[in-house]
């Protein structure tokens, strides 16, 4: 159940970044709403990775601003990062799973550092655990993981404290199609939950089946920025085969806005 306003949870405006002779993101401008789901997409190359690294503030634009929650680009210092951090889930192609520490382990990991005490952690993480449907695994390591497993441990560890935004940057690259759909509906179950989600991909073919918002990237600028389609109250006007497959999607999981249509 999502509140009803539209606040801002990421926002990026008017940002430029150079990067060298051959590439730069040029007056990039898009706003990210509380519990809203979007894919940014584009070619290799187009800058999405660059755009979300600034957007975890892991580079900085040399011009334009990012505010993300409380915290804006141009005031970031390395104090402040951790708890910027804390605020934003991020998930990347290649896993990233601390490999000689157990699926629970890293997921208390990630909230050990933000000090969350052990009886939570214990709680939470089995809660977390249930949701992304691999708490029987909980005491393998990541190898003993197929790819599409780990990466739902890599995003159960970024939502563990959370975070008002989750970012994913290719999160299905490495994964066949099976798996690839298995996180992809992780993703929007956590976003049904009320979690922000921006997921950026190369696979413009993958994405459009969804229904959900999609940013094209191209050669560093946004070429377009299409809007979700609403099930229910703009219904008459969206193609009937999208919205009742997208509706199919979204009645497996327990979305009250929606169902009280
Ligand atoms: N640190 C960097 N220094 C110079 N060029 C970079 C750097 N990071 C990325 N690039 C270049 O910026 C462009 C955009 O890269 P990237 O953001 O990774 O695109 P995408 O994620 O859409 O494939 C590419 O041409 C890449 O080679
Ligand atoms: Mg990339």
């Amino acid at each position: 159940m999502s509140p009803p306003e539209h606040r801002i949870i990421a926002g990026i405006y008017h940002l430029s970044k150079d990067l060298g002779r051959h590439f730069s993101l040029t007056d990039i401008n898009l706003q990210v709403t509380n519990g809203e789901f979007v894919f940014l997409v584009g070619p290799s190359g187009a800058g999405k990775s660059t755009l979300l690294r600034m957007m975890y503030m892991d580079d900085r634009p040399d011009s334009g601003q990012i505010v993300v929650g409380s915290f804006v680009s141009t005031r970031v210092t390395r104090r402040t990062i951790p708890g910027l951090r804390r605020k934003i889930g991020i998930v990347f192609q290649d896993f990233r799973l601390i490999e000689d520490r157990t699926v629970f382990e890293n997921i208390a990991l990630a909230m050990k550092v933000t000090g969350t005490p052990m009886s939570k952690i214990k709680q939470r993480a089995t809660k977390i655990l249930t949701h992304v449907g691999l708490y029987h695994k909980r005491h393998d390591f990541p190898k003993a993981l197929s790819g599409g497993e780990q990466q739902r441990v890599a995003i159960a560890r970024a939502v563990a404290n959370r975070p008002a935004i989750l970012l994913a940057d290719e999160p299905t690259g490495n994964l066949d199609a099976v798996s690839t759909r298995n996180v992809l509906e992780l993703l929007f179950k956590i976003n049904a939950g009320g979690t922000a989600v921006l997921v950026a991909t190369h696979d413009i073919e993958m994405v459009q089946s969804f229904g959900q918002r999609i940013i094209y990237l191209e050669n560093g600028r946004i070429a377009r920025d299409h809007e979700k389609i609403f099930v229910g109250d703009v219904r008459d006007r969206m193609d009937e085969s999208r919205v009742s497959r997208r509706a199919e999607q979204l009645s497996e999981y327990d979305i009250r806005d929606e169902e009280n249509e």
